[in-house]
């Protein structure tokens, strides 16, 4: 590590602002990553503590109106398996995270246009009725359809940015619009959902100044939650022949997440685990403090296919629970015992 290195990362974890180029400067630093990633622990400490925040994460839908080029649940891949499961299916997932300690639950889908707002309102209210924390992932919606939901009870809304590259989000992304991203984004935090918001690392044609404006974008526009990934190719998907994205890139960029985003909640994530075995613990002391193990069960377990070789479909989800508990204790932390939301500590 050189002089220049440590300069920033001393700068990163006193005031929490770089440039863009110093911020590249950090993302391209592999000799300064140990560094880089132990000032981000111990911030990760000073802000949001030992507790790991553990999420249920319930995929109740894989049918999807969008092509991403990158994703298995893409309109135009014929082998993905589509399910979609009922609303007592849901509910009951939700009872049983709930019974297992989850405080929180997650209910993610691909953009299935069967859940209009009202659907997935009324099996909001029904979750809330169990006392849980309902975060929503269901893509792109109308100013109305996500003030439906959130009026329904929903607390928080995940909507990746996945780059802040125009010019790659549209390509990526054919016939979505970034502008109407970033529209759906600042509706989210004006009606007061926390918002998670996340990039994909290992894009073809993405920078390292390409992701250091995507931090620049989690900070401008307050993440309340950042959940990024390496790419992961999907043989059933037009970059199924790309390299996966790099996951010694994928840990600096956490760790420079949580220097410019002290208080926001950071997910180890399952495409991380699945590219590398151990990267969640290797991410949890490298800035991330959340983790979102998948409750849901049987055969939609394996068909929410958005890339191959997921970690932990062929486990159950009482098991994962009693692993990660383990995996948390063995690092020193604890699990959660609140909804674990963004702390406000400024
Ligand atoms: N590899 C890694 N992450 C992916 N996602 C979709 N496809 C892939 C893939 N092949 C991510 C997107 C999306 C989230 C739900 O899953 O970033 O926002
Ligand atoms: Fe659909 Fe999301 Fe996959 Fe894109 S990333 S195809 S919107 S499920
Ligand atoms: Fe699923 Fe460990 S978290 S088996």
């Amino acid at each position: 590590m050189d002089l220049m290195q440590r300069t920033l990362i001393e700068k990163a974890e006193t005031v929490h602002q770089l440039t863009e180029e110093e911020l590249a400067a950090l993302l391209s630093a592999s000799d300064a990553e140990t560094e880089l990633a132990a000032a981000a622990d111990r911030v990760r400490c000073a802000t949001v503590g030992d507790e790991v925040h553990l999420r249920g994460l319930i995929e109740f839908s894989s049918y999807c109106r969008q092509n991403c080029l990158y994703c298995g649940l893409r309109r135009d891949n014929q082998k993905a398996q589509r399910y979609r499961l009922t609303r007592p299916e849901i509910v009951a997932l939700a009872e049983k995270a709930k019974a297992a300690g989850y405080p929180t639950v997650v209910m993610q889908s691909g953009e299935d246009a069967w859940f209009t707002a009202e659907r997935l309102a009324d099996i909001v209210r029904e979750v809330k009725r169990l006392g849980l924390t309902v975060t929503l992932s269901v893509g792109e919606r109308t100013t109305d359809e996500y003030r439906v939901l959130r009026e329904a009870g929903t607390d928080r809304f995940l909507l990746r940015i996945e780059t802040t590259d125009r010019e790659i989000y549209e390509r990526l992304d054919p016939g979505m619009s970034f502008g109407n991203r970033l529209r759906c984004l600042t509706d989210l935090k004006k009606l007061g959902y926390e918002v998670g918001t996340g990039c994909l690392v290992g894009l073809p044609g993405q920078t390292v100044e390409s992701l250091a404006r995507d931090i620049l974008f989690f900070q401008k526009i307050d993440a309340d939650m950042v959940g990024i990934g390496p790419l992961v190719p999907n043989g059933d998907t037009p970059l199924g022949n790309e390299p996966p994205g790099d996951m010694r890139l994928v840990r600096r960029m956490v760790s420079a997440i949580r220097l410019l985003l002290p208080e926001a909640n950071i997910p180890a994530t399952t495409a991380m685990e699945t590219l590398q075995p151990g990267a969640r613990e290797l991410m949890l002391r490298s800035g991330a403090n959340v983790m979102m193990p998948n409750v849901t069960e049987g055969e939609a377990r394996q068909k929410y296919a958005l890339y191959p070789g997921k970690a932990c479909v062929a486990d159950t989800p009482e098991h994962c629970r009693a692993c990660m508990e383990g995996r948390i204790r063995a690092m020193g932390r604890t699990v959660g015992k609140g909804a674990g939301g963004r702390r406000h500590i400024a």
